[in-house]
C-alpha cells in the first residue's frame, strides 16, 4: 500500500486546522491553505482561533517544521494529496452554497497536477463530488486516473469533545473510481483506528447527511415534546431522566435553544434540496426545521411569562451562554443568539456572558461579553442560562440571580429552588 508523506489540507478552519495537526502527529508534512489572511496571521503568531486548539498546541504546530500555512495555492504542487475542507453553507433561501468548494476546485484544477489525490471533506448532498467538483477539476483539461484521483471522505469531528480523540471516529471513505478509494484507503488507514470504505462517493455524502439529519430529527422532536411537556405540566427532564434508563432501543436527546452551528441545521437542508430536486418530499426534516426556527421564539415568550408582570419591555436581561454548543466559541447559526436577538427586538435590556466569546453583533449592535459577578446577577430581572459550558460558575448563578430560566437543566445538580425554571 502506498503511504502518504505530505498532504496539503484547504480551510484551516474548526476541521481544517485539527485534522492538519493529526496529520503532522501521524508523520506526514502539511501545506495548509486558508483564504482569510487573519488566520494565516494568527497561526503565525501563534494564536489559536479554534476553542479545541490551545495556543500551546498550535505553536507546536506551526514551529514544529512539518506544517506551513499560506494563502496561495502554490505549495500545493508539492503534496502527494489535496483535502478539501471549505465551508458548505445555505443561502439566505435555504438552498446549498457551493461556492467555496467550486472555487477551491478551479484552484486545485489551475496547478500543474502530477497525480495527486483530491479528497473533499466536507459535507454536501448526494452527488456533489461527482457532479460538482469532478467536471471542475476536468475542466482545463486534466484526465481523472492520470493528472489526479478524487475521492470524499465526511469528516466527523465533534468540536467541544475532549474526550474522543479525532483519530478514534472511524473514518468513511470513498473514491469515484477503484484506483481512487484505493489511494483514499492508503492516506487514512495509517492515520484513523478504522477505515470504512464504501462502494461510491454519493453514498459517503449521504452517510454524512443522513447521520447529521437524524440528529436534527431528534433534537428537534424533543423540543416539540418540550413544548407539549410545558402545556401539560409536566417536567421534560424528569420525563427524559426516566425515558433514558431503556436499556435498549433509545438514544437520549436533550431540549434546549434550537439546534445551531455549521453543520446540524445545515446539512438537512443540503440533503432536502437535493431530495426536491428528483420530487421526493422529506418531511420529517421540513417539520425538525419548522421546530427549530420556532425554538427561539418559543424561550423568548416563555422568559416573558417569567417574568412577574409578564412584560420584556424595560427588562434587564443576563443571558449566560450564546455559543451555538457547549464548550465551543462557535457563533454560527447560533439559536442563543437568535434568543438574544428577539429578546432585544421585544425591548428588553439584554447583556450576556459568556467565557469563549468575547464580543458578538446582534441586530447591529455591539455586545461584549460581561463578568458573571454577583452584582450583574442580582441586577438583571432575570438570567437565562442558554449554554451549559463547563466552566460556568452554576452555584453562584443559583445564589445570587433573581430569577434564573435554564434552558438545558444546567443547574439541575443543585435540587429545585422557586426562583430557578427549568424549559
Ligand atoms: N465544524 C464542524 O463541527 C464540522 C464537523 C464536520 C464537518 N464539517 C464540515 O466541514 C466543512 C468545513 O467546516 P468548518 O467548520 O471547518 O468551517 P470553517 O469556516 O471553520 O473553516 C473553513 C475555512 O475555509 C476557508 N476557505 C473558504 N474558502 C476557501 C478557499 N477557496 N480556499 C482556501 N480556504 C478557504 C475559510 O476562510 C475558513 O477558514 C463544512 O463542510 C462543514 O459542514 C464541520
Amino acid at each position: 500500500m502506498m503511504r502518504f508523506r505530505a498532504a496539503g489540507v484547504i480551510g484551516l478552519g474548526y476541521v481544517g486546522l485539527p485534522l492538519s495537526k493529526l496529520l503532522v502527529e501521524h508523520g506526514m508534512r502539511v501545506t495548509g491553505v486558508d483564504v482569510d489572511p487573519a488566520k494565516i496571521r494568527s497561526l503565525q503568531d501563534g494564536i489559536s482561533y479554534i476553542s479545541d486548539l490551545s495556543d500551546a498546541e498550535v505553536q507546536s504546530l506551526t514551529t514544529g517544521g512539518r506544517f506551513e500555512a499560506a494563502s496561495d495555492y502554490g505549495g500545493l504542487t508539492a503534496v502527494e494529496a489535496i483535502l478539501i475542507c471549505v465551508p458548505t453553507p445555505i443561502r439566505e433561501d435555504g438552498t446549498p452554497d457551493l461556492k467555496y468548494v467550486e472555487l477551491a476546485g478551479r484552484h486545485i484544477a489551475s496547478l500543474p497536477l502530477a497525480g495527486q489525490l483530491v479528497v473533499l471533506e466536507s459535507s454536501t448532498y448526494p452527488g456533489t463530488t461527482e457532479e460538482v467538483l469532478l467536471p471542475i477539476l476536468e475542466s482545463q483539461g486534466k484526465k481523472l486516473g492520470k493528472d489526479f484521483y478524487l475521492a470524499y471522505s465526511p469528516e466527523r469531528i465533534n468540536p467541544g469533545d475532549r474526550s474522543f480523540g479525532l483519530s478514534e471516529m472511524p473514518k468513511i471513505v470513498s473514491g469515484v473510481t477503484e484506483d481512487c478509494l484505493r489511494m483514499a484507503k492508503a492516506l487514512y488507514s495509517p492515520v484513523y483506528r478504522k477505515v470504512i470504505p464504501v462502494s461510491s462517493p454519493r453514498a459517503a455524502e449521504m452517510a454524512k447527511v443522513l447521520e447529521n439529519s437524524q440528529r436534527f430529527v431528534n433534537i428537534s422532536f424533543v423540543n416539540e415534546v418540550a413544548k407539549c411537556c410545558e402545556k401539560m405540566g409536566i417536567d421534560i427532564w424528569e420525563v427524559l431522566e426516566a425515558v433514558n434508563s431503556k436499556p435498549y432501543g433509545n438514544l437520549p436527546f436533550a431540549p434546549g435553544p434550537g439546534v445551531g452551528g455549521h453543520c446540524i441545521p445545515v446539512d438537512p437542508l443540503y440533503l432536502q434540496w437535493k431530495a426536491d430536486e428528483i420530487g421526493v418530499d422529506l418531511a420529517f426534516i421540513r417539520a425538525a426545521k419548522a421546530v427549530n426556527d420556532s425554538m427561539p421564539g418559543y424561550i423568548a415568550d416563555r422568559v416573558e411569562r417569567l417574568l412577574p408582570d409578564a412584560r420584556l419591555e424595560g427588562k434587564s436581561l443576563l443571558l449566560i451562554g450564546v455559543a451555538y454548543k457547549k464548550d465551543v466559541n462557535d457563533l454560527r447559526e447560533s439559536s442563543p443568539l437568535r434568543v438574544m436577538e428577539i429578546l432585544a427586538e421585544r425591548g428588553a435590556h439584554v447583556s450576556y456572558h459568556d467565557p469563549l466569546v468575547p464580543s458578538v453583533s446582534v441586530g447591529g449592535r455591539r455586545y461584549d461579553s460581561v463578568e458573571l459577578t454577583p452584582d450583574a446577577l442580582r441586577s438583571a430581572d432575570c438570567a437565562v442560562l442558554l449554554m451549559d459550558h463547563s466552566n460556568l460558575p452554576i452555584a453562584s448563578i443559583v445564589a445570587h440571580a433573581r430569577l434564573v430560566f435554564d434552558t438545558r437543566r444546567a443547574t439541575g445538580a443543585l435540587g429545585p429552588a422557586d426562583h430557578v425554571k427549568y424549559l
